[in-house]
């Protein structure tokens, strides 16, 4: 073979990749540039290549491996960029999360009362025995105590506020709130906060949700009660839905009520209805708050009264029209496919 032959087996190798019908740009690098490739091969005609033909030689070398490289590069480009914008693919959809069922309870819930000028607070869920019990008229080792299956924190008691215990109900807040006020009525408070008891099954949970609800000034009366009962159920469960008390017994609220809403399937009437059973469903406790707790936030009985109220969260809640949740553990469960569709 002559160096003519030479040159022109090293510029064939252009030739051939003009020529090639696969677009891999890593495929064809490997074939032309790879250790083993042709570019490889066609360098090591060299030593068959005459000594004054040498430079020549080498020139046409150097020019075709830049030509190949560039092409190469080009082909690499242009497959990527068709990956990045092929308009056929289908979208991805970004996994977004949302608010928590009870938490979305709690929003509607205080909403409802704020409307009226209840003023929404907080207060501690990990309180003195003092709050939770004492100063709601009862004494400690009053038997009244054993209803509220209470947790209590291992740790020092206060000399005069007690025990610590995980709130047992949101009632903790009346005293305190009284408090905060300087015992000066009015008052319009909606507590909502976790609450705890050594309890679970289907229609309990060891931590769940109350709110508490506290009315105090002159002149106030059941009726007040019953007329902010009954504005609740028409806007929390829909227009039509009416409210109940029945007497009960709290040693916090004299008079005491359990307090029920009509059902939303047979509209109250309990006929041949398998979700009420007797028209009506029982969401919690409600009352005139009792002298003992007046005058345990510093009012005078005399001069003030006032009502309150205390349900669950969960249970309100699962009574809404449409949910029909009849376990209540599965707001707690980290059960997305139940979550996800609130
Ligand atoms: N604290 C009571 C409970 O957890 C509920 C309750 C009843 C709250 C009567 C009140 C009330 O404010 O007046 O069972």
């Amino acid at each position: 073979m002559s160096d003519q032959d030479h040159l022109h087996a090293i510029s064939g190798l252009i030739t051939a990749l003009q020529a090639e019908t696969t677009t891999d740009a890593e495929t064809l690098r490997i074939k032309y540039l790879g250790k083993n490739g042709l570019f490889k091969e066609v360098s090591s005609l060299i030593k068959h290549v005459s000594s004054e033909g040498k430079k020549a030689f080498g020139q046409e070398l150097n020019r075709v491996k830049q030509q190949l490289e560039s092409k190469l590069t080009e082909l690499s480009n242009q497959s990527k960029q068709q990956q990045s914008i092929d308009l056929s693919l289908p979208g991805e959809r970004q996994k977004m999360g949302h608010i928590h069922p009870i938490s979305q309870a709690i929003e509607e819930i205080s909403q409802i009362f704020e409307k009226i000028g209840f003023n929404r607070v907080r207060y501690p869920e990990v309180d003195y025995d003092y709050y939770v019990f004492e100063a709601l008229n009862m004494p400690k080792n009053h038997p009244a105590r054993d209803e509220w299956e209470t947790f209590f924190v291992d740790t020092e008691a206060h000399p005069k506020m007690g025990k610590v215990v995980l709130t047992t109900h949101t009632s903790n807040g009346q005293v305190r709130e009284m408090e905060r006020l300087h015992s000066k009525p009015p008052i319009r408070m909606i507590n909502v906060a976790r609450t705890y008891r050594r309890q679970s099954d289907a229609t309990h949970t060891q931590m769940f949700h109350q709110f508490e609800g506290l009315v105090v000034d002159k002149g106030i009366t059941i009726q007040n009660l019953k007329g902010t009962l009954d504005y609740f159920a028409e806007h929390f469960y829909g227009p039509g839905t009416k409210s109940r008390i029945r007497p009960f017994h709290f040693k916090f609220t004299e008079p005491s009520f359990e307090v029920d809403f009509s059902c939303h399937i047979c509209g109250g009437t309990g006929k041949n209805c398998r979700f009420c059973k007797s028209g009506w469903h029982e969401v919690g406790g409600a009352g005139m708050v009792h002298p003992n707790v007046l005058k345990a936030g510093g009012i005078d009985p005399e001069i003030y009264t006032g009502f309150a109220f205390g349900w669950g969260v969960e249970r309100t809640y699962t009574l809404k029209k449409g949910l029909n949740i009849d376990d209540i553990r599965l707001f707690y469960s980290g059960n997305l496919e139940f979550l996800e569709q609130f």
